[in-house]
């Protein structure tokens, strides 16, 4: 395609971008500049405008179920038992199997060797991320460790639980004591899906949102692509890091905020999801991924499939793309200065990486997001609690009834947190993306537009046929909104 002479001079005025230029850029993160992203904190008040309108408001009018969710939750009665088999089937088969690691530690073969035996394969789930997380009076929080056998293709079967706090291995064989370590291990996973690993499909790509608006002209045709799917992020993103009425504050009377421990801790989660535990292969330092992340078992397959679709869609779109294209360039070397691991313009356009990056970050803020909110809103607040009030357990001990374990107040405030930002809430879908790819190559654009979608369309059915249905397309959002 030729771009015609306005991209191959530096003639655009301020007019031909988004925002005249002016902005939205990234910045050294106010809470955590040396630990966290680059954050965005400054944004066109048309922006602003457009979150309050269609995602804002729906918070604050959500305040309102309050004494509902009080009632749901009082009616509810505390906790459910979770069989052995439901735990397995929660670790391995929901957004849960992100935890799922064949790295394990030297550390790991220590407390786990009573356990292991030779010739076997053995992962584990690790969620020693928790330990920053300082807990209110009354409530607890414990590192754990399950490890677990492979029986197949990335199939499992559950061995034992290591529990940090009480130096305590546990086994099916211990009774109540590991009935309550199951719960110590769905609450860490609770808390590390939310604040340490989601994490990074938001806050890292913000940059990316940002730079996109500021250096890219809009008519060149990969601001194009892009734009549907940087729409409500960067003050969705303002809004959970800055606000003080953000979930992340976990104030006392804030009604939708269920984590069990103070600001300070939990605000360190999104500092290891990025910058990684030193020492522990379970949490690298975040890379960007110009393929999904590796995900065991099935979860995994079922979003992956999405990427190659994706990838051929980009790839149909930017093919005419030159590769001394100055904007593209420019853009990437921006990038690369903001987010690790993202290639600088020298490098972009090496192999296939030009569409690796685009359709990685489309995957991401599309499949790669949505799945992770519609799976965690399809569990039970009664089997993956977000506070616990025992202690965490040894050998022997026994555990409190499950209505005690959790409080009326505690439940209601998960229950809210849920309807509010874990549950999914889409403004637009992928599926209606409207790319306005006008111009002389309206009619190619177009067809390329109509095959992606019916791609999605047959991807979704060839997926069910297959019995892998975490996300119906429809639930798909066309940008992180929430
Ligand atoms: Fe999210």
């Amino acid at each position: 395609m030729d771009f015609g002479p306005l991209f191959r001079n530096e003639e655009l005025g301020p007019d031909d971008y988004l925002y005249g230029r002016k902005g939205p850029w990234p910045q050294p993160s106010p809470d955590h500049p040396h630990g966290e992203a680059y954050a965005v904190i400054h944004l066109p008040f048309v922006e602003q405008l457009d979150w309050w309108f269609h995602v804002g408001l729906r918070y604050v009018v959500s305040l309102g179920l309050t004494p509902w969710m009080f009632l749901k939750a009082f009616f509810m009665g505390g906790l459910k038992p979770v069989s052995d088999q439901k735990f397995h089937e929660i670790l391995t088969n929901t957004m849960m199997s992100k935890f799922i690691t064949p790295k394990l530690d030297e550390e790991d073969y220590e407390n786990f060797k009573e356990l292991m035996k030779q010739g076997e394969s053995y992962v584990i789930t690790d969620l020693q991320a928790v330990r920053t997380v300082k807990a209110y009076k009354g409530l607890y929080v414990c590192p754990t460790k399950t490890l677990m056998r492979e029986v197949g293709h990335e199939e499992y079967e559950v061995v034992g639980i290591y529990v940090f706090k009480t130096k305590a291995l546990l086994t099916p064989e211990d009774g109540q004591a590991w009935e309550l370590a199951k719960y110590f291990v769905l609450q860490g996973g609770a808390i590390c899906a939310t604040l340490v690993v989601h994490p990074n499909l938001h806050f890292p790509l913000d940059s990316i949102n940002a730079i996109t608006k500021t250096a890219l002209p809009k008519k060149h045709i990969l601001f194009k692509l892009l734009k549907p799917h940087l729409r409500f992020t960067l003050m969705l993103e303002n809004a959970v890091l800055t606000f003080k009425t953000s979930v992340i504050r976990n104030k006392k009377w804030m009604s939708y905020a269920p984590y069990p421990g103070a600001y300070e801790g939990l605000r360190d989660l999104l500092v290891e999801g990025f910058r990684g535990i030193p020492g522990n292969e379970s949490y690298p330092p975040y890379h960007f991924p110009l393929t999904p992340p590796k995900v065991y078992g099935k979860y995994g397959d079922f979003q992956n499939a999405y990427y190659e679709v994706i990838y051929s869609f980009v790839k149909s779109v930017l093919k005419n793309v030159k590769s001394d294209d100055v904007h593209v360039l420019n853009w990437a070397d921006y990038i690369a200065h903001h987010v690790p691991g993202f290639p600088k313009g020298k490098d972009i356009f090496k192999g296939d990486t030009f569409y690796q990056c685009i359709t990685s970050y489309i995957w991401s803020v599309t499949i790669g997001h949505s799945i992770d909110h519609y799976n965690y809103a399809q569990q039970s607040v009664q089997e993956i609690p977000v506070r616990l009030r025992q202690s965490p357990p040894k050998k022997g001990d026994a555990m409190i009834s499950r209505k005690n374990l959790v409080t009326t107040i505690d439940q209601m405030k998960y229950l809210m947190c849920m309807k509010m930002f874990f549950g999914p809430t889409n403004v637009t879908r992928l599926i209606d993306c409207d790319y306005d790819f006008t111009g002389d190559h309206n009619k190619e654009y177009k067809k390329i537009v109509t095959e992606f979608k019916s791609q999605l369309l047959e991807l979704e059915k060839k997926l069910d046929s297959k019995g892998l249905k975490y996300i119906p397309l429809n639930e798909i959002a066309a940008s992180i909104q929430y």
